[in-house]
């Protein structure tokens, strides 16, 4: 396939994810709004850990959704500016702030990749979380994104699904059986008939989502002239899966697979000097 076929593809599949996420905005904001009520809602743990204080840090929040960690982020002393490249979040998540009267919060609607297009500014911390980098068709271009809006002393930070956990099939992990249905190598997206599920009701809208490598997440940022600093492995998440189990710490994780499979990560990585 030729660049510009290719880059004519990503663009319709992208089209078609700003169209799907669309369909649960509202879904998402009236779940969220229930949820930051509540003064034990918070950033997920790992998160928070691995970032430290943030007080006064100003924070670029890529791929924000309804904006509900961005409004996390927030009250913990951040100055965050929130992208997403559905309206509707945008819209849901401006209207969040303001249901909460957060005033050091404000929402660009963009998509990452061309994010250098409309917006110039520089932050302390790049920050990506939960369920982001397998809506992005090229990770280099997200490296020279990123690296684009960091200070030189800043940091970017990522906690994603792990690489290696995304080729299993969801419905046979559910059973706590590994079966390798999404090549790992494969480069192209795979279709989803159906979107959501983590904050609203699963919804018919097709998507697309890329199952990266781990080497391309690391070639993506090095790219932008970005190195790791620090990196973590993990076998339990904060989404519940059918088939897994909360631990103590309210963490879910596939009880026969428990210690076996890495299933999120953490990365920091810092520009170099
Ligand atoms: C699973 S959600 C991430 C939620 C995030 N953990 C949060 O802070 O709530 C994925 C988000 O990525 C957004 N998205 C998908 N493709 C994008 C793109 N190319 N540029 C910007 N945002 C995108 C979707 O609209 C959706 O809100």
């Amino acid at each position: 396939m030729d660049k510009n076929h290719q880059e004519r593809k990503n663009e319709e599949q992208i089209q078609a994810n700003k169209e799907a996420w669309g369909k649960i905005s509202k879904e998402h904001y009236e779940n969220f709004k229930v949820q930051l009520a509540d003064k034990d809602f918070k950033l997920n743990p790992m998160v928070e850990k691995e970032l430290g204080d943030i007080r006064g840090k100003k924070i670029l929040h890529l791929q924000c959704n309804t904006g509900a960690d961005s409004i996390l982020l927030a009250r913990k002393g951040a100055t965050v500016t929130g992208v997403d490249l559905v309206p509707d979040n945008v819209y849901y998540a401006g209207k969040l702030a303001e249901d909460f009267g957060m005033k050091d919060l404000q929402f660009i609607e963009a998509d990452v990749l061309k994010l250098m297009e409309i917006h110039e500014e520089e932050y302390d911390i790049v920050l990506t979380t939960d369920g982001v980098i397998g809506w992005l068709p090229d990770l280099d271009q997200w490296g020279r994104v990123i690296s684009h809006f960091l200070k030189e002393d800043g940091f970017f930070y990522l906690h994603d699904g792990h690489p290696f956990m995304m080729i299993f099939d969801e419905e046979a992990l559910d059973r706590g059986e590994l079966d390798p249905r999404y090549p790992y190598f494969q480069m192209t997206a795979d279709y989803d008939p159906m979107i959501g599920g983590y904050a609203s009701d699963a919804k018919e809208a097709g998507n697309y989502y890329w199952g990266h490598q781990f080497s391309t997440i690391i070639n993506g940022l090095l790219k932008g002239n970005l190195y790791v600093t620090y990196l973590k492995e993990y076998d339990r998440c904060v989404v519940g899966m059918g088939g897994s189990k909360a631990d103590e710490k309210g963490l879910w994780y596939y009880p026969e697979l428990e210690g076996k499979l890495p299933v999120v990560f953490s990365l920091k990585a810092e520009k170099k000097r």
